[in-house]
């Protein structure tokens, strides 16, 4: 268990300067943060995923892992990578300094440190860290209720985390970049969110459903697009919720939207959810083996649904995963 003061920011000091992290340390005790300390990158790591520091600061030159790879590496896993990061330097060459930034890095201290204006930056820091933690708040929350919904109904236990990480496997395979990514991870979990809106008797309904229903559970887009964009953040995933069932011939809903409207990210998580739909077992039929899934994918490529460059590495990755 992890025992801190009531309300105070945790703070990792990565410095394997021993003089020079406990004057630190000692400057913010004083000013009422929690430290914890490390003596290299690799310890930092470790400490990070232990305590759940609030903030980072971390020496550019360090033993074992230095700190430019350090940082990288925090800001490229997926629950660290709000964790702010100040990088503590001596004088730092420009292209250095690139690195640094390209590296995630959110903020420069030359060394002596100026006291007020790392306390400034830090408070600032430490400010914009608890906006984005209400945020992730609340997308948790969201991603709670997406589980709800599927508790609801056993045949799509796991849909969503599966469409998630899916999608992020064949975004990456076809070039997208690390915010394109995000948007399909966060895109792929939450596009039937909108089914919080479904009357239960229609999600759980055990036959095929009849025309009047399929007309209300058609509105789950919509009901998601509703949902998702009182949230700022979710704002790049919208286009996601909002038209993961047009088809590129404009017979899908809920605008009946053609191909040149309808963006790649979307079009990826197209492929991968109705994947995971026919390679699952569903109340109206049997999981398809891989083999027949893709037959029945590219038989709705022809028809016009799908995109077929993406159902074509798509189906590249499943049989290089499944080894076949
Ligand atoms: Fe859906």
């Amino acid at each position: 268990m992890i025992v801190r003061p009531t309300g105070a920011s945790t703070i990792l000091i990565a410095d394997d300067d021993h003089y020079a992290q406990k004057a630190l340390e000692a400057l913010l005790r004083v000013e009422g943060f929690h430290v914890i300390v490390a003596q290299d990158g690799q310890e930092a790591l470790e400490r990070i995923n232990e305590s759940r520091p609030d903030l980072c600061i971390i020496d550019f030159d360090m033993p074992r892992l230095n700190g430019l790879e350090t940082c990288r590496r925090i800001k490229g896993h997926h629950e660290t990578r709000l964790l702010p990061v100040i990088m503590v330097t001596g004088l730092l060459p420009e292209e250095e300094k690139t690195r640094a930034i390209e590296a995630g890095c959110d903020d420069f201290l030359p060394k002596p440190y100026e006291q007020d204006a790392l306390l400034t930056r830090i408070r600032s820091l430490l400010r914009i860290k608890s906006l984005t933690d209400e945020l992730e708040d609340a997308e948790a929350i969201l991603m709670t209720l997406v589980r709800t919904i599927e508790a609801k109904d056993r045949y799509t236990l796991g849909h969503a985390d599966r469409v998630g990480r899916y999608a992020v496997m064949l975004g990456r395979a076809l070039g997208c970049n690390a915010f394109e990514l995000e948007s399909l991870r966060k895109g792929g979990m939450l596009h039937d969110i909108g089914k919080l809106g479904i009357p239960d008797a229609i999600l759980q309904k055990a036959g095929p459903l009849d025309d009047n229903e399929w007309e209300i559970m058609r509105k789950h887009a919509l009901l998601g697009g509703e949902i998702c964009k009182r949230l700022k953040s979710l704002e790049g995933i919208l286009p996601i919720i909002l038209h993961h069932h047009e088809c590129l011939d404009g017979t899908g809903y809920p605008s009946g939207f053609k191909a040149p409207q309808i963006p790649k990210l979307v079009r990826i998580v197209n492929v991968v959810d109705i994947y995971d739909a026919l390679t699952s077992r569903r109340s109206y039929k049997e999981a398809y083996p891989v083999k027949k899934a893709f037959q029945t994918l590219w038989e709705e490529v022809e028809r016009g649904w799908w995109d077929g460059d993406i159902v074509k590495v798509w189906e590249e990755i499943v049989m290089r995963e499944s080894g076949g």
